[in-house]
């Protein structure tokens, strides 16, 4: 083996205002199937997590259900300890951002920032609830598009026509908090000096710390120039608030990053770790983000800047993953499909859902489809009819012939070779994040197992008492090829594997698949995994569909029916609006946009790109082969994710988005009038 490597890794910090759901257990089984594979093969690896306990989203969660901030983070840690526990993430240490450490290696950090000149301050202009008192994030504005005139818009852009603006610029803006009219207020705030980090990020981002395709996408924004970034809040605001600068605050941001060295750094004073060669400029150690696609400007961009001020190291690999779909669809509460983690363990094994998801993660950025349908038959199939499979067939041959004491030899050696010789190709697959090569290839190597059982039929053999010595050989080399596949699929189901040592009397290692076991005592059998029952399935979606976590909801104005008739128009003001019959050949998921599905349209011979605000109503896939009508001569648009080169025809009310279709027998391209 390469010599020991010594590894820090980390998952995204869960914010301390909701209960987890699937979506966070994507990113922590891949981050736990890591750990745990470093950890076998020997190296010394540390997991940390903590809940993100800032921010003002807590603070008015904690107001909502009349507690104090601590009390309320208090009782979200100790949910999230158990969903990581009871799924089987094995943390070496869960802390919170609203700690002592974190506060120490926050204030130090800033302080070091701004000895190099990193920090500017001035003034700005800001959204404020002049009913709570508070200055307003652009996400708690909301109100129609000064520019489109679309209803429900965020305050800082349009997601329909792209417009860029500041929420006191909205047609009937209201504080999403309190339904009040909000205010322009001024008040100082800090900024990181992001720009002068250009040079230093371009080269970072292009050292193989991250994906490249997410490297192209930050080398756009990093050509297209950075700001300075934000990095205060104004008092009334759960954190830490700014050495010297009185009712200011740190954005919950710019410590929740640190929160990982905070975190660290108390598991290093319990057991003992050298926390700085850790974290030293040029350390030879490795440091590892898991994170999801949609915080990679925090992890890849303002965090490395930030280390790199301080003096400290930056991090080997960020590794970036996509969202979980239910059914191929966005997570919904009324679907059933926004599922808490709490939920699915009340009514299912964690490890089935680990090895659903490692079959189907690639270490790419590509989201991740959790089909209820596939997820029983994948994990009924190959667990329980493939590996489970093979020890309950051979177990109980050794244990009734001979009191499950292992051969001595080995009555296949070719196959025992390919068996075990999988390993250094596994760990690769392993090594590279892409589980699902791994899976398919243990996968493989089952069904070979299985094929030389049924080809040798043991049970046959065993009615011929001449046979019995070669019913031990065969069923051995069974219950080897057993542990070695369970050994490869120990970083998955920790707890089926613990199981299955104590039936094989063995631990499994990484190095022991070198070895068959030979005139070994193996214990007797027990079903080591029980198969998904639908009932089950079912049933959690249906309570998934009672437990909607109850969420601040926006506050919004009237419906568009309600919207007032615009200035008559001649017909030769309408006839110059060009109205053609679009297929829409492909419909994606926008990476970023809450709202914006990209449509590619077949207007008869030419193709357009065009970004339109449908996704909340409509999933991609069923979009694709449907023809619609679409303003075809409009002036393209250059929008925040690309241009637009057209509109597509829509209805919307607050109940949902109704895409025009014209009569079936239209063709592409056919002028609408
Ligand atoms: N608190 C921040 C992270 C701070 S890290 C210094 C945060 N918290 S979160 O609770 O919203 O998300 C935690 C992680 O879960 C993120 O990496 C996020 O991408 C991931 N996921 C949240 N929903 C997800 C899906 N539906 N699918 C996959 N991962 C998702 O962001
Ligand atoms: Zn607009």
């Amino acid at each position: 083996m390469s010599s020991k490597r010594q590894i820090l890794v980390t998952n995204a910090l869960p914010y301390a205002n909701a209960a987890l759901h699937l979506g966070h257990i994507l990113e922590y089984t891949q981050t736990d199937v890591w750990v745990r594979f470093q950890k076998m093969r020997g190296h010394e690896c540390y997991y940390v997590s903590a809940d993100d306990a800032h921010g003002t989203a807590i603070m008015l969660k904690a107001d909502e259900k009349g507690i104090s901030a601590e009390q309320h983070i208090a009782d979200m840690r100790t949910i999230h300890e158990a969903d990581f526990k009871d799924f089987l993430i094995g943390v070496d240490n869960y802390h919170s951002t609203h700690s002592e450490e974190n506060r120490v290696f926050s204030e130090l950090i800033y302080n070091r920032l701004k000895a190099n000149d990193h920090i500017a301050k001035r003034s700005i202009t800001q959204a404020f609830d002049p009913e709570k008192k508070l200055f307003l994030a652009d996400r708690y504005v909301k109100g129609t598009c000064p520019k489109c005139k679309t209803d429900d818009q965020y305050g800082d852009n349009c997601e329909v026509c792209g417009a860029t603006y500041s929420p006191v610029d909205l047609i009937n803006p209201v504080s999403v908090i309190s339904g009040a009219t909000p205010i322009e207020k001024e008040s100082v705030h800090y900024f990181f000096k992001l720009p002068e980090f250009t040079d230093f990020l371009k080269q970072w981002v292009n050292s193989g710390a991250i994906q490249k395709e997410v490297a192209n996408k930050l080398g756009e924004w990093l050509d297209s120039g950075l700001q300075e970034w934000d990095i205060s809040r104004d008092a009334p605001y759960f954190g830490f608030e700014i050495p010297d600068a009185p009712g200011k605050y740190f954005y919950v941001w710019l410590d929740a990053p640190i929160g990982y060295m905070a975190s660290f750094k108390n598991l290093c004073e319990r057991e003992a770790i050298d926390f700085d060669h850790f974290w030293e400029k040029d350390s030879s150690t490795e440091l590892y983000h898991f994170i999801g696609k949609d915080i990679v400007n925090f992890h890849a961009l303002f965090w490395p800047a930030m280390l790199k001020s301080a003096n400290y190291r930056t991090p080997t690999k960020v590794c970036v993953h996509g969202f979980v779909t239910v059914n191929g669809k966005k997570m919904s509460k009324s679907r059933g499909t926004f599922i808490n983690a709490r939920c699915y363990l009340d009514h299912l094994n964690p490890e089935y859902l680990r090895y659903y998801y490692a079959s189907k993660l690639s270490g790419s950025v590509e989201d991740i489809d959790l089909n209820l349908e596939d997820f029983i038959q994948k994990v009924n199939s190959d667990l329980v009819g493939k590996v489970v499979n093979i020890a309950s067939r051979c177990a109980k041959f050794l244990t009734n012939g001979n009191n499950g004491i292992l051969s001595s030899t080995i009555e296949n050696q070719a196959l025992w070779n390919q068996v075990s010789g999988a390993k250094d190709s596994i760990a690769n697959h392993y090594e590279n994040r892409d589980f699902s090569k791994a899976i398919r290839e243990i996968m493989a190597l089952a069904d070979l197992a299985n094929e030389y059982i049924a080809a040798k039929e043991p049970w046959k053999l065993n009615k011929d008492p001449d046979q019995q010595q070669k019913v031990q050989d065969i069923c051995s080399l069974g219950i080897n090829m057993f542990r070695v596949i369970l050994t490869y699929l120990k970083p998955v189901l920790p707890s089926m594997a613990e199981a299955g040592e104590t039936f094989l009397n063995d631990s499994l290692t990484w190095e022991s698949v070198n070895q068959p076991l030979v005139k070994h005592q193996i214990n007797p059998f027990t079903p080591l995994m029980q198969r998904i029952e639908k009932e089950r399935v079912d049933a959690m979606v249906e309570a998934s569909k009672q437990d909607l976590p109850k969420a601040i909801e926006p506050i919004i104005s009237g419906p568009l029916a309600d919207e007032p008739l615009a200035d008559e128009i001649s017909f030769d003001d309408f006839i110059k609006v060009d109205l053609r019959v679009a297929l829409i050949v492909k419909a994606e998921h926008v990476e970023g946009a809450d709202k914006l599905l990209q449509l590619t349209l077949d207007i008869g011979g030419e193709t357009r790109q065009v970004f339109s605000g449908i996704k909340s109503s409509y999933d991609p896939q069923s979009l694709e082969g449907r023809l619609t009508v679409m303003v075809a001569n409009l002036a393209p648009r250059k929008m925040r994710f690309g241009m637009s080169e057209g509109m597509v025809l829509a209805a919307a009310d607050k109940k949902g988005i109704y895409l025009l279709e014209p009569d079936s027998g239209a063709q592409p391209g056919q002028r609408v009038t």
